[in-house]
C-alpha cells in the first residue's frame, strides 16, 4: 500500500483506540462529506447551509483539538492520493483490512479487476455521455475505475452501507465524478439518503429520494415527481442506467 494509505491509517487507528475504529472512520467521512457541501464551496465559507452545520459540528464534537488536526492530517493524506494515484480506493482499502475484514460480503472488486471489466466495456471505442450505475457499489472502485477510461459520463452508485455510500462521495468527489450517490437497499426499495456530486460546479449536496434519478428511474419504480434534471448545463441522456 501507498504511504498516503499507511498515513491514513495510522491516524484513525491511533483514534480508534480511544473511540473505536468504525466511529471513527465514520466521523471522518462525515466531516470531509461536510466539508465539501457546495455551499461551502461557492461562498468561500461565507454562507452556511444550517443542516450541514449541525452534521458538522456533531462529528466533530467528541474530539479534542489535537485530535481533529489528525482527521485534518488525513483528509490531506486522501488529496494527496488523488494526486499520487488518481481513482484509487485507500477508503476503501481501509474499510476491508481494518474494519469489516469482509463481514456482510464487504470484500471488493481488486482494483486491476475493476480496470480489466471497464477497459472490456470500452473494447469498441470510448463510451461518451452515457450513464453508468453500480446498484451495490461498495466504496465505488468500479465506478473510479469506469470514470479513468472516460470522465466524460455520468455515474451513479448505491449501497444499502451507510459507511459505503459515505466512502463513495468522496471517491467521486476528489476523483471529479460527476454524479450522484444513494444510500439505499437496492433490493428492497429503501432509502436512507442521497448526495449529488459535483453537478452544479463542484461539490456535494445531500438529496431527497425526490430529486433522485437512482430512485426515480428504478425498475417498476413510479416517480412521484419528476426527477430533477442534473444541475450542471450538459443534458443527460435518455438512455437506461447501464448496470456495470
Ligand atoms: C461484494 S461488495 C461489491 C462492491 C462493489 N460493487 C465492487 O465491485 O467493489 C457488495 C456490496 O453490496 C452491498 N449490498 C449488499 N446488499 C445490498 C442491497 N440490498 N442494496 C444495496 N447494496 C447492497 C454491500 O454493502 C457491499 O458494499
Amino acid at each position: 500500500m501507498t504511504e498516503n494509505f499507511n498515513r491514513l491509517a495510522k491516524n484513525i487507528k491511533h483514534l480508534g483506540i480511544k473511540y473505536g475504529l468504525s466511529k471513527v472512520f465514520n466521523d471522518f467521512l462525515t466531516m470531509g462529506i461536510c466539508s465539501y457541501h457546495r455551499d461551502n464551496l461557492r461562498s468561500r465559507l461565507r454562507e452556511q447551509n444550517a443542516d450541514n452545520e449541525t452534521l458538522y459540528l456533531n462529528a466533530t464534537g467528541p474530539y479534542s483539538e489535537e485530535e481533529l488536526e489528525l482527521f485534518v492530517e488525513c483528509m490531506a493524506y486522501l488529496q494527496l492520493n488523488v494526486l499520487d494515484n488518481p481513482y484509487s480506493d485507500i477508503l476503501g482499502e481501509f474499510f476491508m483490512q481494518e474494519i469489516t475484514r469482509g463481514l456482510n460480503g464487504q470484500y471488493f472488486t481488486p482494483e486491476h479487476l475493476c480496470s480489466f471489466l471497464s477497459e472490456m466495456l470500452n473494447r469498441h471505442g470510448k463510451i461518451e455521455g452515457k450513464r453508468f450505475f453500480d446498484p451495490a457499489c461498495g466504496s465505488a472502485r468500479m465506478l473510479l475505475q469506469a470514470a479513468k477510461r472516460n470522465h466524460k459520463n455520468y455515474f451513479y452508485g448505491a449501497d444499502n452501507s451507510g459507511t459505503c455510500a459515505k466512502m463513495s462521495v468522496l471517491n467521486f468527489f476528489f476523483n471529479g465524478l460527476v454524479g450522484e450517490v444513494a444510500w439505499m437497499d437496492s433490493l428492497r426499495m429503501e432509502w436512507y439518503g442521497g448526495w449529488r456530486i459535483n453537478t452544479d460546479g463542484v461539490g456535494i449536496i445531500p438529496i431527497e429520494k425526490e430529486e433522485s434519478a437512482i430512485w426515480n428511474e428504478a425498475p417498476g419504480q413510479k416517480p412521484s415527481v419528476e426527477p430533477k434534471e442534473i444541475e450542471n448545463n450538459t443534458k443527460l441522456s435518455s438512455q437506461q442506467l447501464t448496470l456495470f
